[in-house]
């Protein structure tokens, strides 16, 4: 394949692999069966994002394994009316046509294990977006590493990655033993576990936190509003949940049965105090409200609802809701999409907050219930940001002022 007898496009990939397997000292390849790549611009290395995903389309390139897409850099349905400049709306549409050149399933979407695209316990794969790598590596027993764009489309197109990192048995133990103290999680709600991902990945860097004390019935749409915040605060790509992380059926199967490195103790206060500095500004008159990082799904759809329902968003303020084709389906046939919309909100299907021209609006300040929205958003906007539960959300825009 390296010698160019597949072509060129598996020749330039599996150059890439090789020299990144040699980098991280794997000692050989391994066959992924599923691959989750970029479609969106990012900030300054959009040409290069283009060029890349050029070179391996014009060298006949295609996805060989499966290959989901995260959200793309325009709302699919109704981008006239956001104010686009043309040249960001041409290079936007050239990243789907080269993705869909290439073969990518058009999913739009961070969250493909909400749109019926999921790996399964033990499957290789390689992924580009951070909130999936912690939830396939925490919640599903996947093996995925944070991977870039070239090693991620390489793969894609070679069905290989190299054997390095967590696609190892041995690296995915637990490090840190993170003990709740004084606190009980049966009534925690998103916006805990939010809070609780944002502190470890503020605390913990790249160690994977084995945690103990969650009690069973933590949702889905919580794991991922953990993941996502542990994965965008720090650099870890995998948490474990004694008793519900498919590898951490026990405290001792979480480490290998090795000891911890460290402790973490966690409590009501480091949590408060967690919750405050997600904030850059604690208060005042908002312009927007962003929600759905990552993409909610219907649940959270209908639970927006009833929270809106009745209510009207201030004429001073915008109301975004981000979320994928299915939910947005589910969520009409359920009448929770016009309720939302009746209140005055946008729902905006297969982009997100950052990854859409958003700062072209010109916000001031905008609040949100994701901590990983609030990360990114004073840089990808220039905003100034407030975070709250989704219910001080849509108070705040009811009265344009949090
Ligand atoms: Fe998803 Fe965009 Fe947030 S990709 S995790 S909604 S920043």
């Amino acid at each position: 394949m390296a010698k160019g007898e597949c072509g060129e496009a598996v020749m330039f990939s599996m150059k890439i692999l090789v020299a990144v397997g040699e980098a991280c000292g794997a000692d050989r390849l391994v066959e992924v069966s599923r691959c989750h790549v970029m479609t969106s611009m990012a900030p300054d290395i959009q040409h290069a994002r283009i060029d890349l995903l050029e070179k391996f389309a014009s060298a006949g390139g295609k996805y060989i394994v499966p290959t989901t897409v995260d959200p793309a850099s325009l709302d699919l349905e109704h981008w006239r009316e956001f104010k686009t400049p043309s040249d960001y709306y041409r290079s936007a549409m050239k990243l789907l046509q080269l993705n869909r050149r290439l073969g990518a399933i058009p999913n739009y979407s961070c969250i493909p294990y909400e749109q019926g695209l999921a790996p399964s316990f033990g499957e290789m794969v390689s992924f580009t977006e951070s909130s999936y790598v912690a939830f396939a590596n925490s919640v599903i027993g996947a093996r995925a590493n944070r991977e870039s764009q070239g090693i991620a489309v390489s793969a894609g197109i070679t069905g290989k990655a190299p054997l390095y990192g967590l696609r190892l048995k041995e690296n995915r133990h637990g490090d840190v033993h993170v003990k709740l103290k004084g606190l009980d999680s049966s009534s925690f709600d998103d916006s805990d576990y939010a809070v609780l991902g944002y502190h470890l990945g503020a605390n913990l860097g790249h160690e994977i936190p084995v945690i103990d004390g969650i009690k069973p019935g933590i949702t889905i749409d919580q794991l991922k509003a953990l993941g996502a915040s542990v994965a965008c605060k720090g650099s870890v790509a995998m948490y474990h949940i004694v008793g519900i992380s498919p590898e951490a059926r026990s405290r001792q199967e979480a480490f290998g049965g090795e000891k911890p490195k460290d402790v973490l103790e966690v409590d009501a206060n480091a949590l408060k105090r967690t919750r405050e500095e997600i904030s850059t500004v604690s208060g005042g008159k908002i312009d927007a409200v962003l929600v759905g990082c990552p993409h909610y799904s219907v649940f959270q759809i209908g639970k927006l609802a009833h929270q809106l329902e009745g209510k009207k968003v201030s004429t001073n303020v915008k109301f975004f809701l981000y979320t994928c084709q299915e939910a947005k389906a589910l969520g009409e046939q359920m009448g929770y999409i016009k309720t939302i919309e009746k209140a005055g909100a946008h729902v905006s299907v297969g982009t997100c907050m950052t990854l859409s021209p958003m700062k072209y609006w010109g916000f001031k300040t905008i609040m949100t219930d994701s901590p990983k929205c609030a990360y990114t958003c004073p840089v990808d906007i220039g905003a100034n940001v407030i975070f709250g539960t989704i219910d001080q959300c849509v108070r705040a825009a009811v009265r344009g002022i949090a």
